[in-house]
């Protein structure tokens, strides 16, 4: 049986990896989504691949007016919203610390934490009145970052403590009306892009590395692809979580028993 049969969501970052995998398996699973996201390409390539099942913004989460018309358009498409995702993100790339000028570390942090962090109290603060009405859920997209060293480098593995320390609080003042949780994927083979300020400071490199090294990190040494976490976000947008909030919801190979945490 469909476990998201009706419910209306609104994902942030959904043209492309994790975000797009979500869009595809909730669709599936008997929902409609409204997707917000800054690639107009991939939003128009959606919107081909999923027709009725999806309506799409083009916008940036860093600006609280396109979370608005998003929830506004998801109210006026499908008559409510259910379910919200905050999954847009961007990276550091491990940039190292010590390497970085003061000038670029700065410019990092606010872009860096403008995108991670704020774009999740601005979905959550769009959604919230609407939440309310249906009684329903955010999910945020953190990281194995939100937990462990060298998932990424301070900027990145920082934004992720943060995020959970915003699901965490809110998961306490919104019950009992929204139930709030997170998904923390492992290393995963998408696109997640690093930013500007940082490039001079790392080594992009190349998806075969990449998988090489996803795969060592983990236990269950997985190269993950993002269709591997869609399980995670099922669950935890479906009512059969109405008893979970304040929760992260590993989907990462084990990390935790590396005996590291
Ligand atoms: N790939 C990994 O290894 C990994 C691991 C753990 C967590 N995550 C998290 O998963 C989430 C999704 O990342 P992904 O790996 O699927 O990357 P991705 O680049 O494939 O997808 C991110 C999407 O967000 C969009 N986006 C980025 N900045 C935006 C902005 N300012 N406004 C609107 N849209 C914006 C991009 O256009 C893209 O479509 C992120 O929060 C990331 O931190 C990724």
């Amino acid at each position: 049986m469909a476990e998201l049969s009706g419910k209306s969501v609104y994902i942030t970052g959904g043209a492309s990896g994790i975000g797009k995998a979500v869009v595809e398996a909730f669709i599936k699973e008997g929902a409609v989504v409204t997707v917000l996201d800054r690639s107009a390409d991939g939003l128009r390539e959606l919107e081909q691949q999923l027709g009725d099942s999806v309506r799409t913004i083009t916008g940036d989460v860093t600006v609280y007016e396109d979370h608005q018309r998003a929830v506004q358009c998801a109210v006026e498409a499908f008559g409510k919203l259910d379910i919200l995702v905050s999954n847009a993100g961007v990276f550091d790339a491990f940039a190292k610390f010590v390497d970085v000028t003061p000038e670029a570390m700065s410019d990092a942090y606010d872009m860096l934490f403008s995108i991670n962090v704020k774009g999740s109290f601005f979905a959550a603060k769009a959604a919230v009145d609407e939440l309310k009405r249906t009684r329903g859920n955010m999910i945020f997209t953190v990281s194995g970052a939100g937990f462990y060293p060298d998932g990424g480098g301070v900027w990145y593995t920082a934004s992720k403590h943060a995020q959970i320390g915003l699901l965490r609080q809110l998961a306490f003042e919104l019950a009992p009306d929204i139930r709030v949780n997170a998904v923390a994927p492992g290393g995963t083979l998408t696109a997640l892009s690093v930013i500007p300020p940082l490039r001079p400071f790392v080594n992009i490199v190349d998806n075969e590395t990449k998988a090489k090294s996803i795969k060592r990190r983990n236990p269950l040494q997985i190269a993950m692809e993002a269709e591997d976490h869609v399980g995670a976000y099922i669950l935890l947008a479906s009512d059969k979580a109405r008893a979970i909030t304040g929760e992260v919801l590993a989907s990462d190979g084990g990390l935790v028993v590396r005996g590291l945490g």
